[in-house]
């Protein structure tokens, strides 16, 4: 009876995923657990005989009062309902001794944190796609500007088990987790404004939460969205990124894979529009001071699925981008232009425009604090408009574009060719404008 001693310690009534052998549910049951919601639960006319459940039966979270005969009917329909709503205490997993490796897609549990962001959603679709117990935990209110509600969330993610919760409070996220067993941590959490202070709450705090509370479910890989400017750390949520990714690769007892890709389609895209409707293609310096090889959404969150299991890819920091040779902002505009049939025109902005105005609102906002952020978007695109986004050579200080793995299909061509064509739907930068 140690297992019923403990269940009276829950004392909030849900039981989570591990199993308990039928004669203890039974005892579980008769003290009197409640969920918060208070529901009734349990029919008094519900008849089952406990001798058709299952020899174990999973710990699936359950309310109410009542005695087995009662209950068991109706554990499957509340489960959900119960994930929604009971707030109990997580249980601890104790740490597996089998490698979840060895495990079928179907077995593993993988917690997506930060599903509903550009990269979230592309990742959560192709590990529910590839058959992962996909437990993805979202904001009741995500996206962009918050307009993605519950069911829509729930609606994207067919197929994998959505649940609400906040990554940047450990509770939270825990109570969302709910006692479940989880054996890969995905994050692809990042602060949507590149702000200070929401950088260090995102991309290091929550990212850390939800590698405390994967540790403690019981966790033995994680994979982390980093982005591969990290390595040259001038801005404030390149050194939060850092810290998390240092931390990381000093947990005891867990292996990682750290995937820092290139460029994103949707930061090459913002000229579309423009170049489409005749406008020139702006650029800094002499449109090569920088060059990138960018990934689509669907061919990172195929590799970020890859680091999933295999092996290769554990304990690695991986430097990503799509296929093809670096372009240079000049090369994307031209490229641009070609697609749409115009002649290039292009408006070269001399690069010390911008140091003068990151300067002038430096010197502004030691007075007033406030303008901080403003001063920091400001040194993003500076940063974006000026360095590489390929692996740098730390000998000669210089980005090599040979040293950059490349991966996937996906070309900036073919993107361009279908954003000119259809629009730029799903490519909203939000916040990040500056990006
Ligand atoms: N843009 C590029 O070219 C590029 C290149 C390389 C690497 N990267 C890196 O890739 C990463 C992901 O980028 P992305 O474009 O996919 O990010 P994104 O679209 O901004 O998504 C961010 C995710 O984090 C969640 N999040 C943000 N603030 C939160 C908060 N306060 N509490 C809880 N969750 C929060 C968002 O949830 P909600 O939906 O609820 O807001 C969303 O799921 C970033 O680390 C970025 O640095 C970007």
């Amino acid at each position: 009876m140690a297992a019923s001693a403990a269940l009276s310690k829950v004392s909030v009534g849900c039981f989570h995923s591990t199993v308990l052998p039928r004669q203890e549910l039974g005892a579980g049951i008769a003290q009197n657990h409640l969920c918060h919601d208070r529901s009734p639960i349990f029919s008094p006319r519900a008849k089952v005989n406990a001798l058709l459940a299952p020899p174990h039966f999973e710990r699936s979270s359950y309310l109410g009062v009542g005695t087995v005969e009662e209950a068991l009917p109706l554990l499957k329909p509340v489960r959900k309902r119960c994930q929604r709503t009971c707030q109990a205490a997580a249980q601890p997993v104790a740490p597996s001794t089998q490698d979840f490796r060895n495990k079928q897609p179907k077995d593993i549990n993988v917690l997506v944190v930060g599903p509903t962001g550009y990269i979230g959603k592309f990742v959560t679709k192709e590990l529910i796609k590839r058959g992962y117990n996909v437990i993805a935990v979202a904001r009741e209110k995500a996206g962009i500007g918050g307009k993605q509600g519950q069911d829509q969330t729930k609606t994207e993610f067919a197929g994998g088990d959505v649940r609400f919760g906040n990554a940047t409070e450990a509770e939270s996220l825990e109570k969302a987790v709910n006692g479940d067993r989880v054996d890969v941590v995905v994050s692809c959490l990042a602060s949507r404004t590149g702000g200070k202070k929401d950088s260090w709450l995102i991309d290091y705090q929550a990212t850390k939460n939800s590698l405390d509370v994967g540790r403690k479910q019981g966790a033995q890989h994680f994979v982390l969205l980093s982005a591969i400017c990290v390595q040259k750390p001038l801005l404030e949520f390149q050194k939060a990124k850092l810290k998390l990714e240092e931390e990381l690769q000093n947990t005891e007892g867990l292996t990682w894979s750290i995937v820092r890709p290139t460029a994103f389609f949707k930061s090459l895209g913002g000229q579309v529009e423009s170049v489409k409707s005749g406008g020139p293609y702006v650029m800094f310096g002499d449109g090569k001071l920088c060059a990138c090889k960018p990934i689509s959404e669907a061919d990172l969150a195929s590799y970020i699925a890859d680091c999933v299991v295999k092996p290769e890819l554990a304990n690695r920091v991986l430097p990503i981008g799509g296929p093809g040779k670096a372009l240079t902002p000049a090369e994307q505009g031209e490229m641009l232009f070609r697609i749409v049939g115009r002649n290039p025109r292009f408006i070269k902005v001399p690069i010390q425009l911008m140091d003068g105005i990151i300067g002038f609102l430096d010197l502004l906002s030691k007075a007033f604090p406030a303008l901080e952020d403003g001063v920091e978007f400001g040194k993003i695109g500076r940063y974006y408009a000026a360095e590489s986004m390929l692996v740098l050579d730390s000998k000669t200080g210089k980005y090599d574009e040979d040293a950059t793995p490349s991966y996937g299909k996906d070309t900036l061509e073919a993107f361009f060719e279908k954003c000119v064509r259809e629009g730029m739907a799903g490519q909203e930068l939000g916040d990040q404008a500056v990006f």
